[in-house]
């Protein structure tokens, strides 16, 4: 009952099937039914590859090795997720399945010309995404390669609604993000360059903790609701992966664990969602949808004290994240 398909435009995960607590199988991510879906004013990233730096550089600038760079500004005045038309969501990538005594999966490549969007150097890109034999659980794996530095970030930016696409919103999802620390934004959604305590905040889900509860915090912000990146709590000693969320929906009795290499993770609330119709001609509402995008911190390239995003020509990026479901075990 555990399937996941993906198309080639955008390295993009279509649809992810997994078993209810009635043992019927559905799929749970955001997405449309045909490829002009992807391709209309619709599509706001459902389920696709997001790059080459995905999330926000400020004013669409950067300088590297004595050299500035200027990119498209499409989420004014920054710029958002790689860029307008050769974006890595927007290109046909290569695809081929492959399959081992673990499991089964397809591997995307795609080559990023010197200059696209903007960035420097020819990067060469692989998505893996893995399903292991008899288990609920997706891996996407990433590997990219580069002839001059670059910066590069790259996440899956799935909208999950445990309950099935079109469903009701997800304030009655319940999340637990493993992370004692955020980076605070200003109002155009670009990091202060601080790295604060969640304690006493809003933005404390250390705890399981119901998405609607606090989220009327949020409305009166840029944001519109939760748009945050979380630094994520190191992994255990000797460990590549540490846990990062965890996403329950009481409805479906679906359990969406994740667990990356990533130190950050993007929490958004689907606060943009508007009411667009998509996969089986459903609506998708004003917070109806869920990402969590695990990545390095949004605007690195311009931010000293965050974790580096450049790539340099001879070095690997290497990044992998983990979808596991499973149903609650208390019923
Ligand atoms: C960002 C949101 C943005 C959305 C676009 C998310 O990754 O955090 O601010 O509106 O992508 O679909």
């Amino acid at each position: 009952g555990f399937v996941a398909k993906v198309m080639t435009r955008g390295a993009t995960l279509v649809q992810l099937h997994t078993p209810d607590k009635d043992g019927k199988s559905g799929d749970v991510i955001l997405g449309f039914d045909s490829v002009a879906g992807y391709e209309s004013e619709d599509n706001q990233y459902f389920g696709c590859t997001t790059g080459r730096v995905c999330n926000r550089i400020a004013k669409g600038k950067f300088t590297l090795d004595g050299k500035e760079y200027t990119l498209a500004v499409n989420n004014e005045p920054n710029h958002l997720h790689g860029g307008v038309e050769r974006s890595l969501d927007k290109v046909v990538w290569k695809a081929k399945s492959y399959k081992n005594d673990k499991g089964s999966g397809v591997r995307l490549t795609y080559t990023s010309p010197d200059g696209d969007e903007g960035y420097p150097g020819n990067l060469s890109v692989t998505v893996s995404y893995f399903v292991p034999k008899d288990a609920t659980r997706l891996g996407i794996h990433y590997k990219a390669t580069t002839d001059k530095s670059t910066p590069v970030n790259l996440t899956n930016h799935a909208y999950f609604n445990l309950s099935g696409p079109g469903s009701d919103t997800v304030l009655n999802h319940v999340l637990r993000i493993n992370a004692d620390k955020y980076t605070p934004v200003d109002d155009t959604l670009i990091p202060t360059g601080k790295i604060e305590s969640v304690e006493g905040t809003d933005l404390d889900f250390r705890k399981p903790v119901r998405i609607g509860k606090r989220i009327e915090k949020f409305t009166d912000t840029a944001a519109l609701g939760y748009d945050h990146n979380y630094v994520l709590n190191a992994a255990p000693k000797g460990k590549d992966y540490r846990f990062a969320a965890m996403l329950f929906d009481k409805k479906s009795g679906r359990r969406l664990r994740i667990t990356t290499t990533e130190p950050g993770i993007q929490f958004y609330s689907g606060n943009f969602l508007k009411g667009q119709k998509g996969k089986g001609d459903k609506p998708f509402p004003h917070r109806s949808a869920v990402c969590l995008e695990t990545q390095h911190f949004p605007d690195s390239v311009n931010q000293e004290n965050f974790p580096s995003t450049i790539l340099k020509p001879g070095d690997t990026y290497k990044s992998s994240t983990i979808l596991g479901f499973s149903l609650d075990e208390k019923k």
